[in-house]
């Protein structure tokens, strides 16, 4: 287990290059298995998630392989479609697999990805989506299997625009037969994305980045060379990052559209964001002040992936500020460590209210989950003295060596290797 070993109060500056986005790689990988040969995919992250999700890929038979920023996959000797029980439990993107593998064999077999950290994850609405195209699902225990004998264009209504209901379903609805509509679908930049890429492969498809998607069933797809959108979570972690230790910071191949929320809030508080092209810059001269009330919501509105980094700005913040999470209900599990660095945070329900000190101080604290590990990262960086951030892996799903991101920003950060606590009592 390794740690990060923050010395704080640096303010951040420089210019630093913005990496592939794990939310686009991870379906469109999971989408290569329905053309059969080469696909080239480049911007892909070097992470963690990434890399189990080419576990699974060649589990099933596929030949990939991660060479700098470019995945090389050869998807014609895949013959499995059962993702490995031990494999589905490191990653619950591995749903995604489930309509590329059903579009391609008429099986699927997987396991129930059950709760995480930040809450309660339920996969119904991808099973009632692949359902009303024509999949038969039976579930034993938690094992799940799916199969059809021909997967069949029809009108789908999500009670909720989940993302990974909507991408399973387009991916599911590609190779049907007829006409798909997706009702209340998620409007995330990677939907669009994923649209992109399936349309390059032969897809017949509109609507992505709206609440409707239109799918026209197609019989063949052919292997592409495609690159993917860059990540603006790790965009707008960068920009909390900046914001949160006063500094001036530079993030090049960003898309400040896909941030047209965070950026808002970021103003709000008094931050300065100036962004031409795929360049955005971020200033914080000045104590932010307290935001009144940030709602996470579906794209495009405030992501929940940028809350708890939204929240350690707001901590420091002069003024108090309310930040209501409305999509997961387990994510305030940053609030008991950031507490531990002297913010003033009170959760009811699924409001946070934050009272602004003027500094946080250097402690020991946990990464529970992957975008609070990234908050508690932006504390150490702002606060005074030494912050030890445990439990790194978490951090590493989504971020490519953070510890050299933001070490290229100025920041004295390291990482070490970190005896359990187990370990130290004994
Ligand atoms: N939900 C259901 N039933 C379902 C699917 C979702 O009730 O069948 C509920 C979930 O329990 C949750 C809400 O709907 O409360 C949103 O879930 P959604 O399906 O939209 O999320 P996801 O597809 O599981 C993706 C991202 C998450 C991100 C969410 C929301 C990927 C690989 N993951 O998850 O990213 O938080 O959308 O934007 O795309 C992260 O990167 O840190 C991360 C957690």
């Amino acid at each position: 287990m390794e740690k990060l070993v923050i010395e704080g109060g640096k303010p951040l500056s420089g210019t630093i290059r913005i990496h592939g986005a794990k939310n686009a790689a991870l379906p469109i990988l999971a989408a290569s298995i329905m053309a059969e040969g080469t696909h080239v995919l480049e911007n892909i992250p070097d992470l963690l998630d990434i890399h189990v999700m080419l576990d699974i890929l060649r589990a099933l038979g596929c030949k990939a392989e991660l060479r700098g920023d470019k995945v090389t996959l050869n998807t014609s000797p895949i013959y499995s479609s059962h993702i490995p029980q031990e494999l589905m439990k490191q990653m619950r993107s591995s749903v995604f697999l489930m309509g590329p593998l059903l579009a391609r064999f008429g099986t699927v077999q997987i396991y129930q990805p059950g709760g995480c950290a930040i809450g309660e994850r339920k996969i119904n609405l991808h099973l009632q989506g692949l359902q009303a195209l024509g999949a038969v699902v039976e579930e034993k225990g938690n094992t799940i299997l799916c199969r059809t004998e021909r997967l069949k264009g029809a009108d789908i209504v999500l009670d909720f625009p989940s993302v990974g209901a909507t991408e399973n379903i387009m991916m599911a609805a590609v190779m049907a037969e007829g006409t798909t509509r997706i009702f209340n679908a998620a409007r995330e930049p990677e939907i669009v994305d994923l649209q992109n890429y399936l349309i390059a492969m032969g897809a017949k498809m509109i609507g992505a980045g709206t609440d409707t998607i239109t799918i026209e069933g197609v019989s063949k797809l052919q292997p592409v060379s495609y690159k993917v959108i860059s990540d603006r979570i790790v965009t707008g972690t960068l920009m909390c990052a900046a914001a949160a230790t006063r500094g001036s910071v530079t993030l090049e191949n960003a898309n400040p559209a896909h941030l047209t929320s965070v950026i808002h809030v970021l103003k709000r508080a008094g931050v300065q964001v100036v962004s031409q092209g795929d360049v955005i810059q971020v200033t914080c001269p000045a104590r932010p002040k307290a935001v009144e009330r940030v709602v996470t919501s579906p794209h495009p509105g405030f992501p929940t992936d940028l809350q708890p980094q939204m929240m350690v700005l707001l901590a420091l913040a002069d003024g108090i500020s309310i930040i209501k999470e409305t999509i997961f209900d387990g994510r305030f599990k940053h609030v008991e460590e950031l507490s531990r660095m002297g913010a003033d945070i009170h959760v009811d329900l699924s409001s946070a209210f934050i009272r602004g000190v003027p500094r946080l101080y250097g402690a020991t604290v946990e990464s529970t989950d992957l975008r609070a590990g990234a908050a508690l990262v932006i504390a150490g960086l702002a606060a005074r003295g030494t912050t030890v951030v445990e439990e790194v892996h978490h951090i590493d799903r989504g971020y490519d060596r953070i510890e050299v991101m933001l070490g290229k920003l100025g920041a004295n950060i390291s990482r070490c290797p970190s005896l359990s606590r187990k370990t130290l009592l004994s």
